[in-house]
């Protein structure tokens, strides 16, 4: 019935999160308001790293991508499982730090790291950082240079396989602005170029083909080309690669349509991919790093917010508006991204009628959704979206001058506040 296996219903008919009620939730720390429920975080960082362990016999390491959703309790959670964590930012790493992550399992991202944020992963000492272009193999190597410090490096290469939809498709892939490209010969003259490189150690590949991915077969496709790039090194350069990243994107339940694998599938798949291609070859397999974000955060949350008006235009559509919208879920506004919601007041009562949810902001496009089966509503009600634990806190945005709402992580039947909702005074904390 629910999208996540987290939800449910109480005695009461409201709609329960890791067995609380979110009606009390929404009346103790208001709405618009994330809930976070952290069990089944856990949940999700086990899966992952038993899949290594036990299709891969644990050489590798499972990687939290933390732009997904990001903050103190979660990078404590992630590394309380043992897991790793992918950046993309100095904000990201920093918060990571405040957090008391080991930097050596950090994998520092961006196509555009800046001077600034170089320096700061020197200084923590991250265990790997994915170069994104040679300008930056360039300063990276300066830096290590001037600072006395070896810096181990991956190549974000692309592989030329395109999973964005159901279907992967292979594609040139030469157009996009993250990384290397293969057929041009450029990764493999990056990669010459590493070895030379006295204060860089040159620790590996990474790739990434997509997110929200269904099915294994892009993922293998990727791991082919990857190990075959691999060989071509090994071969005509003489040099061992370390270290394989195959990055994230493995898919959720969004709504009833969609129909994701067992996260476990990943690893078996790719991992026969990677003994038979050592197998065949008589290599020797390599460290394997994978990057989970939506797959770890999304299925874990929620949002709820606060029915206001209603809308019902004749013949065309119902608006229903709520208390937040793109400022704290911008994806739909972003990619027509689907949801399953509900009335969670209303949590054991079918969904009877169809509804456009609008968001509070001075944007047309502010939707949560359009034509959303739902519960009748009427104002106070308290509306859930499901499957929100990603890219929603993390995208959110102060549009409109609108506070971000706070972040609530629910345990053992209890809640407590992870991130502090903004208050007027934070609006204008900055503002001379
Ligand atoms: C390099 C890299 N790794 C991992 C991820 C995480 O992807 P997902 O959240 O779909 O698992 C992304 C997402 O953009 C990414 O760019």
């Amino acid at each position: 019935m629910f999208v996540s296996e987290n939800l449910g219903t109480n005695e009461l008919g409201h709609l329960t999160i890791g067995g609380v009620d979110t009606i009390a939730l929404a009346q103790e720390f208001r709405t618009p308001l994330y809930v976070m429920d952290e069990e089944q975080i856990r949940k999700h960082c086990r899966s992952f790293k038993s899949s290594m362990e036990q299709f891969y016999g644990g050489n590798g390491l499972v990687c939290y991508a933390s732009k997904a959703f990001s903050c103190k309790e979660m990078y404590r959670i992630i590394a309380s499982e043992g897991l790793g964590v992918d950046v993309v930012s100095g904000g990201e790493l920093y918060t990571a730090m405040a957090a008391g992550t080991d930097a050596r399992k950090i994998c520092f991202h961006g196509n555009n790291k800046t001077l600034d944020e170089l320096k700061m992963a020197l200084s923590y000492g991250v265990g790997r950082i994915v170069v994104d272009n040679i300008y930056e193999l360039n300063t990276l190597e300066a830096l290590c240079r001037e600072t006395g410090k070896k810096a181990d490096i991956l190549f974000r290469i692309k592989p030329g396989v395109d999973a964005h939809t159901h279907d992967f498709i292979r594609t040139g892939q030469i157009d996009s602005k993250f990384g290397f490209a293969l057929e041009t010969g450029e990764a493999f003259e990056a990669v010459r170029l590493a070895l030379e490189c006295k204060n860089l150690n040159f620790a590996g590949l990474h790739c990434h083909i997509g997110s929200q991915i269904l099915d294994t077969q892009g993922f293998e496709a990727a791991a082919e080309v990857m190990m075959t790039f691999i060989k071509k090194i090994w071969d005509e350069l003489g040099a061992e690669v370390r270290d394989l990243n195959l990055g994230g994107g493995f898919g959720i339940q969004y709504t009833q349509k969609d129909d994701p694998l067992p996260y476990e599938a990943f690893m078996e798949a790719v991992s026969v991919v990677i003994h038979r291609f050592c197998k065949e070859n008589n290599m020797p397999l390599p460290f394997i790093l994978i990057e989970p974000g939506r797959s770890i955060a999304a299925p874990a949350g929620i949002t709820l917010y606060t029915v206001g008006g209603k809308k019902v235009i004749p013949n065309i559509r119902t608006y229903v508006s709520v208390d937040g919208g793109m400022c704290d879920n911008p994806r739909y506004i972003l990619y027509q991204s689907e949801y399953d919601a509900l009335i969670a007041n209303k949590a054991d009562q079918p969904k009877d009628t169809v509804v456009t949810i609008a968001g509070k902001c001075c944007e047309s496009g502010d939707l949560i959704g359009e034509n959303m089966p739902l519960q009748e509503c009427e104002p106070g009600d308290i509306l859930a979206v499901c499957a929100t634990g990603a890219y929603n806190y993390s995208m959110s945005s102060n549009y409109n001058r609108l506070q971000k709402p706070a972040v609530v992580f629910v345990k053992d039947g209890k809640a407590r506040v992870a991130v502090r909702r903004e208050s007027l005074e934070d609006l204008i904390r900055n503002d001379m």
